[in-house]
């Protein structure tokens, strides 16, 4: 600082010096000087060559003087005292002035800047030890109370850190000067950290876990329904519309969420209702099996699918007691298989009561013909564009998948299909537009979509379509043909798939 505003006064003086030359350069005529200006400027008897100053009365017979030199002055007719000195007509070094002129005016320029920066530093140096000050207030408070403090206070407290660091960190790449200040920043900063940590991990209820965990979900979720609205964009088939050739592909899964039961519920189904005569009305429903992965006892409606990220305006019921993770819900009602039977009921989902009970003839129950790796799913209910579907096998069908078309209001078999597919094979399966595609497991991470059977023609089929999924075991899949998504229940996670349609060629 000291050095650089010496060589500001330095650079003045040179400045308004040379200015005073230059005007007296560019009139080579005689002029009145004083000679004060030059003897105080060595620079300038340096690069004016010694030439000899000529009073007005010639004085050609005194031997060539130095720069500065006696002269007499005279007394003119009205008494005034004249003295006057002229510089010669030899060329001034005007181009040597200029160049110098230039210099001094960039070398100030740079000056300047140099002091702005260093200004600009010592306010954000300022800036900084303020917030410090804050800061270390703030934490001494929290040291001392000994209230809980949320994840909040402590995510706040390390962003100001973190802030904090990355400034320091660009000051030093920037600042040239003494790093002494920073150096001691950095310090007080790294301590800073260290606190909020030690903090941190005081917590001893496990809250801020749960919430990252939480948080961690949040975020995954938006990725899902970003990717979602993509592949929204994507579907151009109407809701409801059969107007395709079938399923040709599927989406990554898009994880919902946990089922409100918890981890531990590992079985169980959910979906949204398709009412083909009000589908601006929006009905989610989560059914988890009790932890024998058997029984349907409780479930849960959502009316939007808001309430159901949030866990908000639940309408939990009772039912004693449904069996699998079979359960489809069609027109704002539930289906479901009755335990220990070979009975289906439908359940009013207004009034929580069983409407209609029936008997599906020569179903096979109690765990004989249920989906690989999944229990008690002898008979699974489906839903497509055209109404209520039932999945399963019969003693008769020596365990092969039969599919039946129902009356979703009396339960009656409408129609009846038997399949060459043995259902204790097939990790589960669903309906669309009157196709039955069945899945199987490749490994732990993938099923694949690999048979079909249509019931319009009576032909089977195979394909494969690879579904990704979490963890091992998909149960209850529904499909809902509003959106053309797959409600899949993956070991207790809630989670949709996007099926994309083969267009038809006309
Ligand atoms: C200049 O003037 C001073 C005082 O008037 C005198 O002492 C000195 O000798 C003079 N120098 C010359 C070179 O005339
Ligand atoms: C420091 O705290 C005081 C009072 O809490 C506030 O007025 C000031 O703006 C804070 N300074 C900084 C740099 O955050
Ligand atoms: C940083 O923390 C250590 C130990 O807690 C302490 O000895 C040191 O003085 C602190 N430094 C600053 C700059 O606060
Ligand atoms: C079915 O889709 C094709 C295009 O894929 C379109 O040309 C045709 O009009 C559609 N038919 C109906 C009934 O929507
Ligand atoms: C099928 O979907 C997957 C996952 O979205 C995608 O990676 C793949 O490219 C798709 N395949 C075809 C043939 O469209
Ligand atoms: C359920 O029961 C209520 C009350 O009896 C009735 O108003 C409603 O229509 C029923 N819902 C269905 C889908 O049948
Ligand atoms: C379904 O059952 C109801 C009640 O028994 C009956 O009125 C209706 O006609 C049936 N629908 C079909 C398609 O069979």
């Amino acid at each position: 600082m000291m050095k650089v505003s010496i060589l500001l006064i330095v650079l003045l003086l040179l400045h308004s010096s040379s200015l005073m030359v230059t005007s007296a350069a560019s009139t080579p005529a005689a002029h009145q000087l004083t000679t004060s200006a030059y003897t105080s400027n060595e620079l300038l008897s340096t690069t004016l060559p010694p030439t000899a100053l000529t009073s007005s009365a010639p004085t050609s017979n005194l031997p060539h003087p130095q720069f500065v030199t006696n002269f007499t002055g005279s007394v003119n007719d009205h008494g005034t005292c004249q003295c006057s000195v002229s510089l010669p007509y030899t060329p001034f070094p005007v181009q040597k002035m200029e160049s110098l002129v230039l210099t001094t005016h960039e070398l100030s320029e740079e000056f300047y800047r140099e002091l702005t920066k260093i200004k600009e530093y010592s306010v954000l140096i300022e800036r900084y030890e303020q917030r410090l000050l804050n800061l270390t207030i703030r934490v001494e408070t929290m040291e001392k109370t000994s209230i809980s403090y949320n994840e909040l206070d402590f995510e706040l407290l390390k962003l100001e850190v973190k802030e904090m660091q990355r400034l320091v960190n660009q000051l030093k790449t920037t600042f040239v000067g003494s790093r002494v200040i920073i150096d001691q920043l950095e310090i007080e900063i790294k301590n800073m950290t260290l606190l909020v940590q030690e903090l941190e991990s005081l917590d001893k209820n496990n809250i801020l876990t749960i919430r990252r965990e939480i948080a961690a979900l949040k975020n995954r979720l938006k990725e899902c329904e970003e990717s979602n609205k993509q592949n929204d964009l994507v579907q151009n088939f109407p809701p409801g519309s059969c107007n395709h050739s079938g399923v040709v592909n599927i989406s990554k899964p898009s994880i919902i969420q946990l089922n409100w039961r918890g981890f531990s519920y590992k079985y169980g189904a959910w979906g949204k209702d398709y009412s083909p005569l009000t589908p601006e009305k929006t009905l989610y429903w989560v059914a988890p099996l009790n932890t024998d992965a058997r029984y349907l006892e409780y479930y849960r409606l959502h009316n939007s699918k808001d309430d159901l990220l949030l866990f908000k305006n639940p309408r939990d019921n009772r039912i004693t007691y449904g069996e699998g993770s079979g359960t489809a819900v069609y027109k704002n009602s539930m289906y479901i298989h009755m335990y220990s039977s070979r009975d289906i009921a439908k359940v009013n989902l207004t009034t929580n009561t069983v409407v209609v009970r029936k008997t599906l003839p020569n179903a096979a129950y109690n765990n004989r013909f249920s989906y690989a790796g999944v229990n008690w799913e002898d008979i699974d209910l489906a839903v497509d564009e055209s109404g209520l579907w039932v999945i399963y096998a019969t003693e008769a069908s020596t365990g092969n998948i039969v599919i039946s078309k129902l009356n979703d209001t009396s339960l009656e078999v409408l129609n009846t299909w038997q399949t060459k597919q043995y259902k204790p094979s097939v990790s589960n399966a669903f309906i669309v537009c009157g196709v039955l595609y069945a899945t199987r497991a490749v490994n732990t991470r993938q099923d694949e979509i690999f048979y079909t059977y249509d019931t319009n023609t009576g032909q089977e089929g195979r394909m494969s379509i690879l579904m990704d999924k979490m963890l091992e075991k998909l149960t209850g899949i529904n499909y809902n043909p509003l959106d053309h998504k797959l409600y899949v229940y993956n070991e207790g996670y809630l989670m949709t798939y996007d099926l994309s349609f083969q267009t038809t060629l006309q």
